[in-house]
């Protein structure tokens, strides 16, 4: 049985390969178009052409496939085997037998593998090392196949105080076991379906009509964006302060945030 089959069988992991699966059909052209302005934001650039890009945690694919197609050389690479069939497919889809986009199985937390993939310009990491297990030593290796004037670029769950230590029960507990699973689930989907029709009757809107915003924001069938939200586990958190005093004394300099609900930054080596 593979590591990551054993996480799963006992409780220590949740399948995100799956949710993906079903998210991958939806993935359109709008759904790309805005994976592709998050990625100029986030790094203050519009174009990655002739850049090398590691993405680490692919799951669906979507924003490799978004490097790709604004003219990076990308190497993707994801721990659960779903995931890696998701980046695949969409790679399959959009730039079939293209020698420019390598899509691996592989972990973050195993060092041998990340130096067998060379160096790059960027590292990209986002809403994955904070659900490897093992967050600090994820984000140290993240370094390690980064280029003398490479950059990480990483989104990571932001520290809620007692909101997150909650969450990491509920998200624990939802991997447990089936009893667990569906009691997280009897409690949190009545919670979030009331939730959204009290926000439509509140705002007034036709619930048709947001349901159909919705969908076209995130591209994601709703069920599946909350499973993923309340099975998400391996589940760590940090502070933005707390990520700057880990990543700047290895040799990199801060460059940029944004002001979203997650923790995202960008450091550059500070030789550069
Ligand atoms: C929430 S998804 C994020 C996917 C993608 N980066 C995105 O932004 O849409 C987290 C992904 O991290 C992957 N992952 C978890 N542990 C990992 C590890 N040790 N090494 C590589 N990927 C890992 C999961 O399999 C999952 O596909």
């Amino acid at each position: 049985m593979s590591e990551h089959a054993s996480e799963v069988e006992s409780g220590e992991r949740f399948e995100f390969g799956k949710n993906w699966k079903k998210y991958s059909a939806s993935i359109d052209e709008n759904r790309i178009a805005i994976a592709e302005q998050s990625l100029k934001e986030l790094l203050s650039q519009s174009s990655f052409d002739g850049l090398t890009i590691l993405d680490i945690g692919s799951g669906s694919g979507l924003f490799s496939l978004g490097f790709r197609r604004m003219g990076a050389t990308v190497t993707s690479f994801d721990f659960d085997p779903n995931s890696v069939l998701c980046t695949k497919s969409l790679k399959d889809h959009h730039f079939p037998n293209d020698p420019n986009w390598n899509v691996l199985e592989g972990s973050v937390l195993d060092q041998s593998f990340l130096k067998s993939l060379g160096k790059f310009d960027l590292v990209y990491s986002w809403g994955v090392l904070h659900h490897t297990g093992s967050m600090w030593e994820a984000i140290e290796n993240a370094l390690i196949p980064l280029n003398e004037n490479g950059r990480l670029a990483v989104g990571l769950y932001r520290d809620l105080g007692i909101k997150s230590k909650v969450w990491h029960f509920v998200k624990k507990t939802y991997c447990s076991s089936l009893i667990g699973r569906w009691a997280v689930i009897g409690v949190f989907i009545p919670y979030y379906i009331l939730r959204g029709f009290f926000e439509d009757v509140l705002r007034l809107k036709n619930p048709l009509q947001r349901y159909r915003e919705r969908k076209k924001n995130r591209g994601m069938n709703r069920w599946h964006d909350w499973i993923d939200w309340i099975g998400g586990y391996p589940y760590e958190y940090t502070s933005l302060e707390r990520l700057r005093q880990f990543v700047e004394p290895k040799g990199m300099r801060f460059v940029n945030t944004s002001n979203r609900s997650m923790v995202e930054a960008v450091f550059e080596k500070a030789t550069h």
